[in-house]
């Protein structure tokens, strides 16, 4: 089979390797249909997470056709169109049973860690896929979801979800800013409306990202390089916000969402950081401020699933680029510029 293979900071390839095939009972191999590339991934061949080594398939995120079944599969069999979920947890440990799958303690991959696809054990990004632990990884898709929105479910919907609104304890008439409006802030500005938002202020610094979030509820988008602050206090009454979602992963941002945030209030980090934060509890103690971090679950996406499947979520913005799975090196490409090219989410169709 073909897939896109990691050799190193840099170096990707779309070549031949072993065909995906069963290894545990609990495992299927599902066959590609769509995949799509996060930011992570962008982290991945920067040579920010040293955990993905040469010789890896890349991609925790997709949409296939079962096409084979491990015997101690249950709930899925050969011929059903299913999401990947980009954590692949056993259902059965303390942590799955906790609700925690991203923190999964079967050996799969590595004790604890429940994001191993395109990580820890091949991943996606390729014709065929072994999906460990199949019965919890996998959803069974109906036909009146189009591939372009069942792939917003593998990652960045629950993420943007459980790690900015659930966690930011988001509550009926809140003021939310989403700081970030990258695919992960703005499937957060997306979903903040199932928890009564009233106001959604997003931003960031790219303008095209800011009229999207627009788009998909933002009431307000401000411009992060210019007066954010008294522009957002202007809009509470100069207390600040009820939660603050951070979707970038550096400290400028992470540091923004703190002094945003009103007392009492909520910040919630998303973003994935390369670097340590200054926190400055010499001011923040005072405020009686939660702050939360986490790896997504994506125990939402049942329910996430349903919801795009009424037409209850406005995600058809999402996708703004399409490609063959074999061009999946220029989809990489218009990702990674996506200042230039406008690039969201990119989708590879086999
Ligand atoms: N916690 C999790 O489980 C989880 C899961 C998936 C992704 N992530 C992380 O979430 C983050 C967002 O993901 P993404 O795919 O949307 O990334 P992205 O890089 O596409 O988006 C980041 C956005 O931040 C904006 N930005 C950069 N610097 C800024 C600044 N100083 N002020 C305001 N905006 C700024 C960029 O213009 C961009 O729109 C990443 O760090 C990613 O790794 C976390
Ligand atoms: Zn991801
Ligand atoms: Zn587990």
């Amino acid at each position: 089979m073909k897939a896109l293979v990691f050799h190193g900071p840099g170096q990707i390839a779309w070549e031949e390797v072993p065909d995906a095939h069963l290894v545990e009972p609990t495992d299927a191999v599902v066959r590609m249909e769509a995949t799509t590339i996060c930011g992570t991934d962008l982290h991945i061949l920067k040579g920010d997470v040293p955990a993905v080594t040469d010789g890896r398939v890349l991609g925790h995120e997709g949409v296939g056709t079962i096409v084979a079944v491990g015997g101690g599969v249950q709930r899925h069999a050969v011929g059903d169109r299913v999401v990947v979920s980009c954590i692949s947890g056993c259902g059965v440990c303390t942590s799955c049973r906790s609700q925690n799958p991203s923190h999964c303690l079967a050996p799969e991959g590595a004790s604890g860690i429940g994001w191993v696809l395109g990580h820890l054990v091949d991943g996606t990004q390729a014709e065929l896929v072994r999906v460990p632990f199949a019965d919890t990884s996998l959803h069974a898709l109906p036909a009146s979801v189009p591939d372009e929105l069942a792939v917003l479910l593998s990652d960045i919907l629950p993420t943007g979800f459980e790690i900015g609104v659930q966690y930011g304890h988001v509550r009926p008439g809140d003021t939310v800013a989403v700081v970030g409006a990258g695919p992960v802030g703005l499937a957060a500005v997306a979903t903040c409306a199932l928890h009564g938002a009233a106001q959604v202020v997003a931003v960031d610094r790219d303008r095209h990202r800011l009229d999207v979030a627009k788009e998909l509820g933002a009431t307000l988008s401000v411009d992060a390089r210019a007066d954010w602050k008294a522009e957002i206090m202007g809009v509470t009454d100069g207390a600040g916000v009820d939660v603050a979602i951070e979707c970038v992963g550096v400290p400028e941002t992470f540091t923004m969402c703190t002094e945003l945030v009103r007392p009492g209030g909520h910040v919630a980090n998303v973003g994935v950081h390369g670097r340590p934060v200054e926190l400055a509890l010499q001011d923040l103690w005072i405020r009686n401020i939660t702050i939360t971090t986490g790896l997504v679950n994506t125990t939402t996406l049942p329910m996430l699933l349903r919801l795009v499947a009424a037409g209850k979520l406005p995600v058809e913005a999402f996708v703004t680029h399409r490609f063959a799975l074999s061009d999946v090196l220029s989809a990489y490409r218009t990702f990674g510029s996506a200042a230039d090219t406008h690039a969201l989410k990119v989708l590879m169709t086999a």
